[in-house]
Parts: structure tokens; sequence; C-alpha cells
């Protein structure tokens, strides 16, 4: 089943506790909060203290992606708050072999994010290490962009490598999802939808989820 993991960035911060309440009753299946620094983005948003504050109020599994110019400095920040699964970008960490067992050795998943701009080659060699590929399909650092279609062949090159040498890496897709064009990148080859603002501000959330879980690959 297609995975849908809603993007905390986009609530309305005035009420968190419902929005993040609510998601987990729509049946959303991962909560993915984004951690940005405001160096490698030009962005900064939230950290330890607020994953804490989710992982109270809800049950989900939590999909820290940290858009980081030094990630290992806050792993165990991160996990300590309740993260299930930390994902850092190969634009920081070409080679991320030692910085994804780290996450390993701290007992949750690990995961590497690519830009839009970056080849499936540089990752490509390191989906054996990893639980989850994070494929950007906006540059990342704000919420609401467009679906940048290119993302699309990366997901596919991805999903050949890993179904070729039966990997159990999770693809993730990031960045301008929504209902209309699910159907698309779950053909490419995604196993899990990131949505933003499509998701939070539907009022359909319940619809929305079951219809992201209702999708096959047809390829
Ligand atoms: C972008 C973030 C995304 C973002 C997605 O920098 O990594 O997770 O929250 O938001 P939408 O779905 O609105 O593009
Ligand atoms: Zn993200």
């Amino acid at each position: 089943m297609i995975k849908l993991a809603p993007s905390a960035l986009a609530v309305d911060f005035t009420k968190l506790g419902e929005e993040i309440k609510s998601a987990d009753n729509s049946g959303a299946d991962w909560h993915h909060l984004d951690i940005m620094d405001g160096h490698f983005v030009p962005n900064i948003s939230f950290g330890p203290a607020l994953v804490k504050t989710i992982d109270k109020i809800s049950d989900l599994y939590l999909d820290v992606h940290l858009m980081l110019s030094n990630p290992e400095k806050y792993f165990e920040d991160f996990k300590n708050a309740g993260a299930d699964a930390i994902t850092f970008h190969i634009e920081v960490h070409p080679d991320p072999r030692k910085h994804l067992q780290t996450i390993k050795n701290l007992g949750i998943h690990a995961g590497i994010s690519l830009n839009p701009d970056a080849k499936a080659e540089q990752v490509i060699p390191y989906l054996e290490y990893c639980d989850l590929v994070l494929v950007m399909s906006v540059f990342p650092g704000f919420g609401g962009q467009s679906f940048i279609g290119s993302s699309l062949e990366t997901i596919a090159q991805c999903r050949k490598y890993i179904d070729e040498h039966n990997l159990h890496c999770l693809i993730s897709v990031d960045g301008g999802v929504s209902g209309e064009n699910a159907q698309k990148i779950v053909n490419a080859g995604a196993d899990v939808l990131v949505m933003g603002s499509a998701y939070y501000k539907s009022n359909e959330r319940e619809k929305l989820v079951e219809s992201v879980h209702s999708l096959k690959r047809n390829s």
C-alpha cells in the first residue's frame, strides 16, 4: 500500500495539536517533519523541541527530514525527540555510509535525500545502506511549490535499481505532491507520498488518504 506522509510544515501552527491529531485520525501513515537551518536551505523551520511535542500528541511514525549543513550533529537529539527515521542530504555527504550507520546504531531508520538537480547515480550506490530515499521534487526550503517533472525520471531510476537488487529501501517523494499528480508519481515508482499544502489545505483529509492508499502502480 502506498503511504501518505503529511508534512507538518503546512499545519496551522495556532492549532498544532488539533492538526496533528486530525492527521492521525484521517488514517495518514507518517508525519513528515522538515528541519531547516537557514544555511543548507534559505529558510528556518523548527527543531527537536517541536518534534518532541508532536511525538507526545501522535502515535504515528515520525519521518524527520534534515535540511541541515551539519546533520550528524543533531542525529541523537532528533532520535531522543522521537524520530523513527532520519534523512539527510547527499549534497552534504556525497558518501553517506558512515552517517547512515550512525543513525541505524541509534535503533531507527536511515535515509538519504537528493535535490531535483542531483543525478540518481549519486545515491544509487548507497541505496543498499538506506531504509528510504527521499527524492525531492522541489528545491527544498519552502512548502507550496510546484512539482518538478524531471524528478519522475530519478524516481524511476531508483525504483529500477531497488527492484533489480531486491533492496528493502522505500522511495519517498517530497515537494508539490497532490491528489492530482499522485498517480503518475506512483507509476514512476514511489512508495511514500509526502504532502504538505495539498494535505493540510484539504477539507477532505480522510478521502485523500483513502485515495492514496488505493493507488496501484500501472507501468
Ligand atoms: C520542502 C519540504 C517539503 C515541504 C512539502 O523543503 O522538504 O517536505 O513541506 O510541502 P508541499 O507539499 O507543500 O510542497
Ligand atoms: Zn521534506
